[in-house]
């Protein structure tokens, strides 16, 4: 548009249609109206109210917004809700009941609470969602394959040796990298 042109022209376009998507989120059915624009983690943040999923980096380099689409681990805040049409996420909130004793959580929960894999926890999420993305992808077999799987995940904090030791605990069968994770 050049300069010269009346202010009043400017704003005549009709707004970019919002999209319609079917979602179920931690179980829950959803149908949602949402701009093509608009991130999955700002949509489960900002507009369902669903804040496990951390807004760290916002571009796909931290790993504080990771959720589970279908059991694999993606960045939510590189991803257009549009995208994911039809999708099966699951945040950690999707993992046990906020309520859930000790005992009922999810076994990865339980082993960062037994590792001390947290201090202020604004990673954990993340780290969370993407280990169990990691054990559904079968491929870790030694603490250091824990370890090259788990890099998308940054804490600043710098737990990362708590955290290794848990996910290794639950990823890893067998005496001998249990013993890894525990050395
Ligand atoms: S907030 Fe998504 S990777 Fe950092
Ligand atoms: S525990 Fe604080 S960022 Fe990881």
């Amino acid at each position: 548009m050049s300069a010269s042109q009346p202010l009043h022209a400017r704003n005549t376009e009709a707004p970019p249609a919002r999209h319609r998507i079917r979602l179920r989120i931690n179980g829950a059915p959803y149908v949602l109206n949402v701009e093509p624009w608009v991130t999955l983690l700002d949509l489960l943040r900002d507009k369902l109210d669903i804040t496990g999923p951390k807004k760290g980096c916002d571009h796909g380099q931290c790993g504080a917004c990771t959720v589970l689409d279908g059991g694999e681990r993606i960045v939510s805040c590189l991803t257009l809700a549009v995208m994911r049409d039809g999708a099966e996420i699951t945040t950690v909130e999707g993992l046990a009941p906020a309520t859930a004793p000790v005992a009922e959580l999810h076994p990865l929960q339980q082993a960062f609470m037994r590792h001390d894999a947290f201090q202020c926890g604004y990673c954990t999420p993340g780290q969370i969602c993407s280990a169990v993305g990691l054990i559904n992808e079968g491929r870790a077999r030694t603490l250091d394959d824990v370890r090259e799987l788990m890099s998308g995940n940054v804490c600043r904090c710098g737990a990362y040796v708590q955290i290794a030791r848990a996910v290794a605990e639950v990823a890893l069968a067998g005496g001998q990298q249990q013993q890894e994770a525990g050395a």
